[in-house]
Formats: C-alpha cells, sequence, structure tokens
C-alpha cells in the first residue's frame, strides 16, 4: 500500500523552485518524519522533480541525516583516541550487551535507544565517554553501564 506523505507538501511547497535547497530540505522532511525514509526520499524526488539519486546521494553522505528510524534515546559512545585507549571497545560491548543489540543492530526493538559511534566528543580528561541525548557521562568501567542505562529505562 503507498504509504501518504501528504503532512510533506507544506514543506515541498515552501522550497519549490528553489536551487540550492536540497539539505535544508531533507532537514525539515527528518524534522517532520524522524528519519529519512527511501519511500520518503522517493516522494520528495517525485514532488520536486529531483533525480532520486541525488536526493540519495545528499542523505548518504551527511551524517546528521538518519536512514533508519532513531531510538528515544541516542547513546553516543566515543571512539576518539583518549577513549579508545581507556577502553572504549568495552564499553560499547557492556552498552550492546545491556542494550540486547545483535548483529549490525544500533536500536533496540522497543525504540528506546540507539547507539552510535562518534569522534572525540570534546572531554578526553574523562575518558572514556559516553553521551546520553545531551548529557555526559565520563570515566566509565563496562560495570557502571547498567546503572546509567537504569535511569533512562524508568521513564519508559
Ligand atoms: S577522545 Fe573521547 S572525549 Fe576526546
Amino acid at each position: 500500500m503507498e504509504q501518504d506523505f501528504s503532512m510533506l507538501d507544506a514543506i515541498i511547497s515552501k522550497y519549490r523552485n528553489r536551487s540550492g535547497i536540497l539539505i535544508p530540505l531533507l532537514q525539515d522532511v527528518q524534522h517532520t518524519l524522524g528519519y529519512l525514509s527511501k519511500e520518503a526520499m522517493r516522494y520528495v524526488s517525485v514532488q520536486m522533480g529531483i533525480p532520486a539519486a541525488d536526493i540519495y546521494g545528499v542523505a548518504t553522505f551527511y551524517s546528521m541525516f538518519k536512514l533508519k528510524p532513531q531510538g528515544k534515546h541516542i547513546i553516543r559512545v566515543c571512539k576518539g583516541t583518549a577513549c579508545h585507549v581507556s577502553d572504549a571497545d568495552g564499553i560499547k560491548e557492556a552498552l550492546r550487551s545491556e542494550l540486547g543489540l545483535q548483529g549490525d543492530e544500533d536500536t533496540t526493538s522497543d525504540m528506546m535507544f540507539t547507539l552510535m559511534e562518534v569522534a572525540c566528543l570534546g572531554c578526553c580528561s574523562l575518558a572514556p565517554v559516553i553521551m546520553v541525548d545531551d548529557t555526559t557521562y565520563g570515566k566509565l568501567n563496562p560495570e557502571s553501564i547498567k546503572a546509567i542505562l537504569e535511569r533512562y529505562g524508568e521513564e519508559a
């Protein structure tokens, strides 16, 4: 069944017949839908008369664009040098294990958490560091992960 993307029509008419608008257009679409699905990109392509390959190219090039649904809470694991040498891998493994993520999954099945790796978060003296949404947690060890996640699980 065709998905209804009429909620995007106001955004599309705002950008129609303007050039150099692909990034802000896709930002607005993502803001509305939470992520850029293939179907949404196809809809924008047809409505705007922009080749789908151009839209997909921009959406995959910039890390700010999400091509999959995101969890309610975003967990960023720092993989910068200082964190890397302070067992960022162990922190990531503890997170994946606590969240029950399998294989290449990065979002929990209840859509509560999405896990991603990022470069230096700018607080290397606290390595290893993670951020959950806007909150930074530092000087972590794998055993500290469970208690941090529980703070977010309780409000579910
Ligand atoms: S390397 Fe992790 S905060 Fe800088």
